[in-house]
């Protein structure tokens, strides 16, 4: 049997017997988004029956108009013979897609306000050597051990990649060399002259569940050359670290899924370096920043153990790697350094965030809250620091919602409810240049959707709708029955309408309780209260767009002034950024994973309490959120 994608290639896909269409479509590299991956929960994965017969389940997932008008998820549908489908452009990944980056605004001023230097792990050793005679047939390496022990270097490692350029570049410079070094290696050699002169490159990397970004730097300076940003192609396998845990174990897809991070990461460390003329061998340095599963998956490591209880990843402290060993696009001896992670579900992405929040070096006591595609925090100073993860999901970045997706174009990112129930909304890509109609909403419009309906009455306490008579009978402003119960339209437009169900609401507050019940929990545990935090560093791609009040209105920021908040953006890559111009703050990350007491929340007496009672708008203790409460006398 075979498939074919109308208005597509004519190209004739196989279909296998009892293989579903998801699958197919795979395996010719077509990916479709696939929240939940391919269990034909999250209804994302939607196609349109063209021509031939197909056995379709997992309706519930879809109405029964849009079940009439063909529409099916691939992941439940089994073709019977030869099929022809239609692929709707919201259900379609398009691999390499380019994502914003929001970069550090000044990254040296950040090095030297921490009080730091550029001075990298790789560094360079002029070396003189002894050039060969026909009575001394010392070897080429022994030769340069022998120039390398007066200047303290013995000892160093040699790889094989190393070693077969040796004796040519040897030759090359005459004897006379500068050798680089990192981690107790060596990794290139170049004329003695050019020590300390000649370019070499360094990469940053931000392995996210969502988005890999890379910092292409010099590394003698410390300057960002480049940044470049994907889409995290595993996404294709499912959009949380449980169900690419699950892909790696029980799928069989361990080498799959490091094979398309890797071949993400490569991309952008060649077209970067591409970009501006430098050879991928002359990058020398690679820092790696990611969650658990992340850097497991990186390193090609089973990811099983972290989510079995007692939840312990096979590894903390990753050793350092070879360019080679790592299969990146870099010089083959270079060195690969992976930040350490703490605990299954908080990673070196934490350990990133908390370095370059500066809050481990400050006495007074901060909070720092990683609100990406699951939720992490941590509390301290330089003294002591503890941390969580709060299992919020990855429901703001628009797994689980009806029409969620990501902070791109056509997401509503911004709404406002005027008086009479008219909806104003923001769309991304929308401007005075080009129209944009929206397809989605994102995490912060859905953050402004609740608090706007909760504020305005729209919404009760409990986020359930409430009957409204100056409500619209139609279009945006109305609640509507749908098939999965009442619904306020945000949108409507001739190519359908972007909705808010009440079942989105329900996940949305047990996003937020989560996120809360965490802070609330972690706080309680060293014995403090939310009075005593002086700084909250807010991190996350999502943390971009967040607006504080609205956050505070839903109950997931807490109530308090709002001049402590700060945004830091993506805070992981600025801390492998950090890494990479200094050895000392690669030291530091270590020394901040160290001292990192792990509370694992889901045996912590107190969270559940916590979580059920944040799972109310904004919260069941309204002397909590004052100032929210002093909104809703005044409305
Ligand atoms: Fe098909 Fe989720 S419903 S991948």
């Amino acid at each position: 049997m075979n498939l074919r994608i109308k208005g597509g290639p004519e190209q004739n896909i196989p279909l296998k017997e009892g293989q579903s269409v998801l699958d197919a479509l795979k395996a010719a590299e077509i990916y479709l988004t696939a929240s939940c991956g391919g269990k034909g929960t999250c209804g994302k994965c939607r196609i349109k029956l063209i021509e031939g017969r197909a056995r379709t389940d997992g309706a519930a997932k879809l109405t029964l108009e849009e079940r009439e008008s063909g529409l099916a998820l691939a992941c439940r549908t089994f073709a019977e013979e030869d099929i022809v489908i239609d692929i709707p452009e919201n259900s379609r990944i398009v691999v390499g897609d380019k994502i914003a980056v929001s970069r550090a605004k000044d990254l040296l001023g950040l090095v030297s306000s921490m009080g730091g230097s550029v001075s990298p792990a790789v560094s360079g050793a002029r070396v003189e050597l002894v050039p060969p005679t026909i009575g001394d047939h010392t070897s080429d390496l022994d030769r340069l051990r022998l120039a390398l022990e007066p200047l303290g270097l013995k000892g160093l490692n040699f790889s094989r990649d190393f070693l077969s350029g040796l004796g040519e570049a040897l030759r090359t410079v005459n004897w006379q060399a500068c050798l680089r070094h990192a981690g107790g290696s060596a990794v290139s050699l170049m004329p003695a002259g050019d020590c300390g002169k000649n370019k070499k490159f360094g990469a940053a990397v931000d392995i996210g569940t969502t988005t890999i970004v890379v910092y292409l730097v010099e590394l003698e300076t410390g300057k960002l050359i480049d940044a470049g940003s994907t889409y995290n192609s595993q996404i294709r396998y499912g959009d949380d670290v449980i169900t690419r845990i699950v892909h790696a174990t029980e799928g069989g897809g361990l080498d799959e899924l490091r094979e398309t991070a890797l071949q993400d990461i490569n991309g952008l460390m060649n077209a970067t370096a591409q970009r501006h003329g430098i050879k991928t061998s002359d990058i020398e340095l690679t820092v790696i920043s990611g969650n658990t599963t992340m850097s497991h998956l990186f390193w090609g490591l089973p990811p099983g153990s972290i989510r079995e209880e007692p939840y312990v990843p096979a590894v903390s402290y990753f050793p350092l790697l070879k360019g080679a060993e790592a299969g990146l696009s870099m010089n083959r001896s270079g060195a690969v350094y992976t930040m350490p992670c703490i605990a299954s579900y908080v990673g070196g992405d934490i350990v990133s965030g908390v370095l370059a929040s500066g809050m481990t070096r400050k006495e007074e006591i901060a909070l720092f809250m990683d609100i990406g595609t699951n939720g992490e925090v941590a509390v301290g100073n330089n003294e002591w620091l503890m941390t969580a993860a709060c299992s919020a999901g990855p429901c703001f970045e628009g797994s689980g919602i009806r029409h969620g997706m990501r902070a791109t174009e056509g997401a509503i990112e911004s709404v406002k409810i005027t008086p009479g129930m008219g909806v104003e909304i923001g769309v991304i890509g929308n401007n005075q240049a080009k129209r944009v109609s929206a397809r989605g909403i994102c995490g912060s419009g859905m953050i402004d959707a609740i608090s706007e309906l909760f504020l305005k009455g729209i919404i009760d306490r409990k986020g359930k709708f409430v009957p409204r008579a100056d409500a619209p009978a139609a279009g945006a402003g109305s609640i509507r029955q749908g098939d999965w119960g009442p619904e306020f339209v945000l949108f409507e437009g001739p190519s359908g309408a972007v909705t808010l169900t009440g079942v989105d609401i329900e996940n949305i507050l047990r996003a937020k309780a989560a996120i809360y019940a965490g802070v609330s929990t972690l706080i309680k545990e060293v014995g403090l209260d939310l009075g005593a935090i002086e700084k909250v560093y807010i991190a996350g791609g999502f943390g971009n767009y967040l607006n504080v009040e609205k956050a505070v209105i839903l109950g997931m920021l807490p109530d308090i002034p709002r001049e402590k908040f700060v945004f830091l953006g993506n805070t992981s890559i600025t801390g492998a950024y950090l890494g990479l111009v200094s050895e000392g703050f690669l030291r530091e990350a270590e020394e901040i994973a160290s001292k990192m007491t792990y509370l694992e929340l889901s045996v912590s007496p107190g969270f559940m309490e916590e979580y059920m009672s944040a799972l109310f708008l904004p919260h069941t203790d309204s002397s909590q959120f004052p100032t929210v409460e002093r909104l809703l006398e005044g409305r």
